[in-house]
């Protein structure tokens, strides 16, 4: 059957599927959208088991970090870069600046529509390395020239989303009375747990990485498996590793009363927020509670304020997730609506 409705509206502006000239490994940039500024979105090097998965997850995020800008109120819109790792494959030191240095041209190519940061997989330094290649860069270290580490700064905007979305649930924004599952203990997980355990927070945590218990010992929380720490007995669940967890075969299994975190598309539908609902399982949008990082950044490098300035910008996140959460209960739909939110922003913008 041939499609009769193209939905052009919500289509990316342009993707670039490549194999890196130097690396051999498929790099996908996707720009979602410029209808309000300049694509942003960092540069993520993962497994994949097809490169296809790749461009999959590439056209996903692309697509919600537009939605992540516009409901941040950011003059930017939204673009990602994948780089897909065939499974097990590793990168030593050449191979990853090969590869940095492919993504970087893909990127130069876009003629500054699009300008990347650091993601799963990607550090400030490896923003050195794209630099060699391209202007076009957020994060590289402070004394490279950029604002520096993102990770940080997304956790402070996870803890004052986290604020929010207990004073909604619980009618008291303390985090020390609360209990929290953080699953995945990469560079934003290891952060907000140390945040939390500084709260005074309950803590089970988990990482596919064995090594990474150490950083949960030091925090007091308890150590679980990935699976246990979903389905764990809390007061809020934080996902802080890749996206795609809350499913139909999930919900049902899961056990907290909320659920915010920094991971990227946490919903496998959209459907899924509905289910959350009908679970009694308030969930705060991830491209509102994942923003601190893209806000710290653009804050300082585009519009040259302070970190501290930047930091109060940041904290915004709790105001912007209680106002959506408040509209969701008086009109009796889900946290999802930020999603429309948003896209009517863009839509705004490019007109
Ligand atoms: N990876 C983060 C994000 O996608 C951080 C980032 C900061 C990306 C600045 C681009 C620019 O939100």
């Amino acid at each position: 059957m041939v499609a009769t409705h193209l939905d052009t509206e919500s289509m990316h502006e342009h993707v670039v599927m490549k194999r890196g000239v130097r690396s051999g490994l498929p790099i996908v940039v996707a720009v979602h959208s410029t209808a309000l500024g300049q694509a942003i979105g960092g540069c993520r090097i993962a497994h994949y088991p097809h490169w296809r998965d790749g461009l999959t997850d590439a056209l996903r995020l692309s697509a919600a970090m537009s939605d992540k800008c516009a409901l941040a109120g950011l003059p930017n819109g939204g673009g990602k870069t994948v780089v897909a790792l065939p499974p097990g494959r590793t990168l030593d030191a050449a191979a990853r600046r090969a590869v940095l240095h492919d993504a970087g041209d893909a990127i130069a190519g876009l003629d500054g529509a699009y300008a990347t940061g650091p993601d799963v997989g990607t550090g400030p330094d490896d923003m050195v390395t794209i630099a060699g290649r391209t202007p076009h860069t957020f994060c590289r270290p402070v004394h490279a020239g950029g604002s520096g580490d993102s990770s940080g700064h997304t956790a402070v905007g996870v803890l004052a989303a986290l604020h929010a979305l207990c004073a909604e649930r619980f009618g008291s924004a303390d985090l020390s009375a609360r209990s929290f599952a953080v699953l995945g203990l990469g560079r934003v997980g290891g952060h907000v747990l140390r945040m939390l355990a500084d709260a005074g927070a309950t803590l089970v945590a988990a990482d596919i990485d064995e090594s990474r218990r150490m950083l949960a010992d030091t925090a007091g929380a308890a150590w679980t498996s990935p699976q246990d720490c979903l389905t764990a007995d809390v007061d809020v669940l934080v996902p802080a590793a890749l996206g795609g967890l809350l499913t139909p075969h999930t919900v049902p299994t899961l056990r907290c009363a909320a659920i915010a975190g920094p991971a990227n598309n946490q919903l496998d539908i959209p459907a899924t927020a509905d289910l959350l609902h009908q679970h009694d399982i308030l969930w705060a949008p991830d491209i509102i509670v994942s923003a601190g990082g893209i806000i710290h950044a653009t804050a300082v490098e585009l519009h040259q304020e302070t970190s501290t300035q930047a930091t109060a910008r940041v904290q915004g996140i709790a105001d912007t997730l209680a106002d959506i959460l408040r509209t969701a209960r008086a009109t009796g739909s889900t946290p999802a609506a930020a999603h429309s939110r948003a896209r009517h922003r863009i839509e705004h913008g490019r007109r």
